[in-house]
């Protein structure tokens, strides 16, 4: 198994280093084309490996052929947002960036999956799909597990439990109308709605879809990293170890939810072979609406590329 970060900013070299830790491949490259920067920090956490014990072994570069054979390339790479930006203001620098990016994938890694993380995240995995012609299945988005993962964290801190109790649901787009599923979170099993008030899950709701503002405006240089690698850690665990987890990610949709031709975050079977499946759960009509108004948003930002 080998896996390459593409990006060794904070997301990517944080990600490398929770994947090396795991020991989910023998090889892990980092690769940025900021020279030196991959090399130091790959050599730094290859230099982590006999205290944390794992034999993941660690290289950094700036040459893409490095690609070659990976069996699942993270992309990370591009601009982060800075205080007041939207994740669709970096949408046509990121667009060329993940452009050439996924061209060295299609030709020297042709059987990865690819992970996509870099923002605007669902038109992102729309270039990845177009860039490889990979079939879609080997091509999806990093943000709902992210997203859930704020809701879940946000409901056990309010209701003071384990946040290892807590499930919950965030689909749509990775934007400001991504769409938190309140009716499919619970707390070991008891639906949300049984613990804790409207007007409170309204609150945790809103402070979830402003879960990645909210820490671009405490850091003021760049946005999250810690969240966003632990969810692609994720993913890649459910993809190495063929878990067929039911995880929330950004899939290419050919009619289901009613959408066509988009990436959405939508509850997927993600294991060895990638997306194994969509799964379409039910939907209230005004959940419906708060995803086709969520598609709406994608295909604008999808509408301005030239892919
Ligand atoms: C986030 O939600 C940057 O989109 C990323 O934190």
């Amino acid at each position: 198994m080998k896996i390459s970060v593409v990006g060794a900013g904070n997301v990517g070299a944080t990600a490398a280093q929770y994947i090396a830790e795991r020991e989910f491949a023998r090889e892990l490259i980092l690769l940025d084309l900021a020279e030196g920067i991959p090399e130091g920090k790959a050599l730094d956490l290859a230099q982590a490996s006999p205290v944390d014990r794992f034999d993941t072994r660690v290289s950094g570069t700036s040459d893409s052929g490095s690609l070659s054979g990976s069996d699942i390339v993270v992309v990370t790479a591009g601009l982060a947002r800075k205080p007041g930006m939207t994740r669709d203001d970096l949408l046509t620098t990121n667009a060329e960036i993940v452009g050439s990016v996924c061209e060295r994938v299609r030709e020297t890694a042709p059987d990865a999956i690819v992970i996509v993380v870099t923002n605007p995240l669902d038109a992102m995995a729309y270039v990845a799909l177009k860039v490889t012609e990979f079939s879609p299945a080997r091509v999806v988005g990093m943000a709902g597990i992210l997203d859930s993962a704020r809701f879940r964290y946000f409901i056990a801190d309010e209701l003071n439990v384990s946040v290892e109790d807590v499930t919950a649901f965030v689909l749509g787009g990775h934007g400001d109308s991504m769409v938190p599923l309140p009716r499919y979170s619970s707390v070991a099993g008891i639906p949300l709605s049984e613990l804790l008030d409207e007007a409170v899950i309204e609150r945790l709701v809103e402070r979830t879809r402003n879960g990645g503002a909210e820490i671009v405006a405490h850091l003021k240089t760049g946005s999250a990293f810690y969240a966003p690698a632990s969810a692609i850690a994720e993913m890649v665990a459910a993809i190495v170890r063929d878990k067929k987890r039911i995880l929330p990610c950004a899939a290419w949709l050919t009619g289901q939810y009613g959408v066509q031709d988009l990436f959405m975050g939508v509850p997927v079977k993600l294991g060895a072979s990638g997306v194994e499946e969509i799964i379409e759960i039910g939907l209230t009509p005004d959940e419906r609406n708060a995803f086709h108004s969520s598609a709406e948003a994608v295909r604008s930002s999808v509408g301005k590329l030239n892919f």
